[in-house]
């Protein structure tokens, strides 16, 4: 049987952050692991130039995203990696797509949404800081899956309803020019779907709540400390359901010093211990990646170069699923 086509895209709006990690690379590394599947990862550059609109962020920020993929262990000679920008294909796709997408689809992705809802509240246009970009971001979305024949598509859950799109998309296609486009799945890991922020909400850049995945040994620390816990005192016993100083020590600790945290927060720990231990699981995990991270990002031209040749893999990829929808519109 044929391995699974794996995708995933990250896109580059700011520093990447545990949330980031844990939510999307961390899975979608796993998921390519032992050649179990064929991953194919890149950077949503596109994506981000709806909101990333300065030309040295916008370049900083996809170095950023590249140099933490390979930082963290993805092998380019095994998975498919590059900017979504360097591939053509996925925009014209996205163009048949629009033309066949129904605007009230787009009126209910709930990025749109939020930002009538928004604006409402508000009392300004409704439309009011909206470009086209976000309006039509899940078919550039659907683009990106629908061109490579994706079978899974591992995301946080914010990005379920876009991966519902793509499928609502792709069956509307098939149903009007016959079966090309395969239904992607998603693939969400209920206990990591959200990682808790600073404050105990989603850590997310738009909430600036974010640990950032790179960041330095003693702004981690002071970052971990500002964690929000509850006021029970030391000795009583803590939920570990619930706990973002849980949720996080579990995703980088080893099975039994998750145990034995288990057993702590049963008996009864102080939260200043919790998260002294939480640093130092984290750092101990994350210590090599920051070095070959920063190491990455000293040489933005070897990045260039993985990248590209990651795009010309992609597109001798695309470029035969694009044949075969242009053929079957009539072009
Ligand atoms: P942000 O919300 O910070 O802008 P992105 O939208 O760029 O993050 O997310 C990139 C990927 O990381 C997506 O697959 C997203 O679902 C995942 N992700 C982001 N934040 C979290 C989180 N707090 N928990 C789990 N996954 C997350
Ligand atoms: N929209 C995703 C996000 O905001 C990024 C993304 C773009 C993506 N294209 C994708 C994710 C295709 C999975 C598959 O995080």
């Amino acid at each position: 049987m044929e391995r699974p086509t794996v995708l995933t895209g990250i896109k580059p709006t700011g520093h990447p952050h545990l949330g980031n990690y844990i939510g999307a690379i961390k899975p979608a590394l796993e998921m390519a692991e032992d050649n179990r599947s064929q991953g194919i990862y890149f950077i949503a550059d596109y994506h981000a130039l709806n909101s990333v609109q300065d030309r040295q962020e916008f370049k900083e920020y996809t170095y950023e995203i590249a140099a933490a993929w390979l930082a963290l262990g993805l092998d380019p000679d095994k998975v498919i990696f590059y900017r979504q920008s360097d591939v053509p294909e996925i925009l014209e796709l996205h163009w048949i797509l629009s033309c066949m997408t129904p605007k009230g689809l787009m009126n209910r992705a709930h990025a749109y949404k939020a930002k009538v809802e928004e604006n409402n509240l508000e009392g300004n246009d409704q439309d009011s800081g909206v470009n086209m970009g976000l309006f039509t971001y899940p078919i550039l979305m659907a683009s990106d899956i629908l061109l490579f024949n994706s079978d899974q598509v591992p995301v946080g859950k914010d990005q379920v309803q876009h991966v519902e799109i793509a499928r609502d998309i792709a069956e509307n296609f098939n149903r009007t020019f016959g079966e090309v486009l395969k239904l992607p799945q998603y693939v969400i890991e209920e206990e990591t779907a959200v990682i808790p922020g600073l404050d105990g909400r989603k850590m997310s850049k738009s909430y600036g709540n974010t640990i950032p995945l790179f960041t330095e040994e003693k702004a981690l620390k002071k970052l971990i400390n500002k964690i929000v816990t509850d006021s029970t005192p030391p000795e009583e016993p803590k939920e570990v359901k619930g706990s973002s100083l849980f949720t996080l020590y579990k995703e980088f600790a080893a099975e039994d010093e998750i145990e034995s945290m288990r057993e702590k927060y049963r008996k009864g720990i102080g939260w200043g211990q919790v998260k002294k231990e939480v640093f130092e699981v984290i750092n101990r995990e994350l210590r090599e990646p920051r070095r070959k991270y920063y190491e990455y990002l000293e040489d933005t031209k070897a990045l260039d170069e993985v990248l590209k040749r990651g795009a010309q893999e992609a597109r001798s990829i695309a470029a035969v699923q694009l044949r075969k929808v242009k053929e079957m519109i009539g072009c």
